[in-house]
């Protein structure tokens, strides 16, 4: 319940057009109670209470909400009055006492609602911070979570996902190589080839970031810890860490498996040159059912049809997300 309060909250203090309709029906609410519910102080108090809290609390600017409630206060009484306004009722302690409880009411959950959406911007850019972080350690992998994130969403949007499935996924992009930050040098900038002790170090990478960032609930609800957990597995059941196949794996990580393994193939790496395209393209086309999900894949085709090479990043700005990918 508090979850879905506070996605509404964030997406309507993000549109304006919403937040002007809903204070509109707020104040329309509160001046048909007026005239009609005469008779229930209490529910009238009740009701009015929650209009200011869906209308005038999503305002950010303290001077808007003022006006606001000045013209609410203003309405109700003179539906009280049938005579004009005088100068001493608008100096009445009634009318000072319901402005400043009104404006007390609307800005008290407005900083309640604005705390929320900090905080939350605030451990996203922690966590890209760690990404960056870890991309700093190999200027040849630099990039490649800003890629991954990149191409992850670009295959999302084109297999119709949500757009907040798709700010999730690119999220789920920057973050998904995080627990390579437990990984020791010598064997992340390895220039030869790995014995299977150092593999199996690298392998525990997913749990590693899954376990590093399992505290932030943000992450947990938005699902983007399990893409950071399975971005490894394979749609056969042959991958790491638990081995899940299919449908079990989520959506989320079947797309970056895809959009990991093409950005690391077209990529220069410490062990190598950059591969050539057309032998990454085919390369994803052969794994379709055995390491990647053929829908995927067929999503992924179906944009390199389209775009050819104008699809690699370097030709493309990285596409930017926003906070509300944790609503
Ligand atoms: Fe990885």
């Amino acid at each position: 319940m508090k979850k879905h309060l506070g996605n509404y909250a964030e997406s309507i203090i993000n549109n304006r057009l919403l937040n002007g309709s809903i204070v509109l029906l707020a104040f329309l609410a509160v001046i048909v109670t007026d005239i009609y519910i005469d008779n229930f102080p209490l529910f009238q108090i009740a009701y009015l209470m929650l209009s200011l809290m869906l209308g005038l609390a999503f305002w950010k600017e303290t001077w808007i909400r003022s006006l606001l409630v000045a013209i609410m206060v203003y309405s109700k009484i003179s539906l009280e009055q049938t005579e004009v306004f005088q100068v001493h009722d608008i100096l009445s302690i009634r009318i000072i006492t319901l402005f400043i409880s009104y404006f007390l009411t609307a800005s008290s959950i407005s900083f309640m609602i604005l705390s929320y959406i900090k905080q939350k911007k605030n451990t996203l850019q922690l966590t890209f911070t760690l990404a960056k972080a870890l991309d700093s350690r190999d200027h040849y992998t630099a990039d490649h979570s800003d890629h991954v994130a990149y191409y992850s969403k670009k295959i999302a949007e084109e297999m119709n996902l949500s757009k907040m499935a798709c700010e999730r996924i690119f999220i789920g992009g920057i973050l998904h190589d995080i627990g390579k930050i437990g990984v020791p040098e010598h064997i992340l900038g390895k220039p030869s080839r790995l014995t299977e002790e150092e593999f199996s170090i690298i392998k525990e990478h997913p749990i590693t970031g899954y376990d590093m960032l399992s505290h932030i609930s943000h992450l947990k609800r938005a699902g983007i810890l399990d893409m950071i957990l399975h971005h490894h597995e394979r749609f056969d059941g042959r991958g790491y860490p638990s081995g899940i196949a299919e449908k079990r794996i989520p959506v989320a990580a079947r797309i970056m498996a895809v959009a990991d393994t093409f950005d690391a193939m077209t990529s220069k790496r410490v062990y190598r040159g950059e591969l050539n395209i057309d032998f990454a393209i085919e390369e994803i086309q052969k794994n379709a059912g055995t390491q990647f999900d053929p829908e995927v894949v067929k999503a992924f085709m179906s944009i390199w049809n389209r775009e050819g090479e104008k699809l690699l990043p370097k030709y493309s700005p990285v596409a930017k997300t926003s906070s509300n990918a944790f609503s």
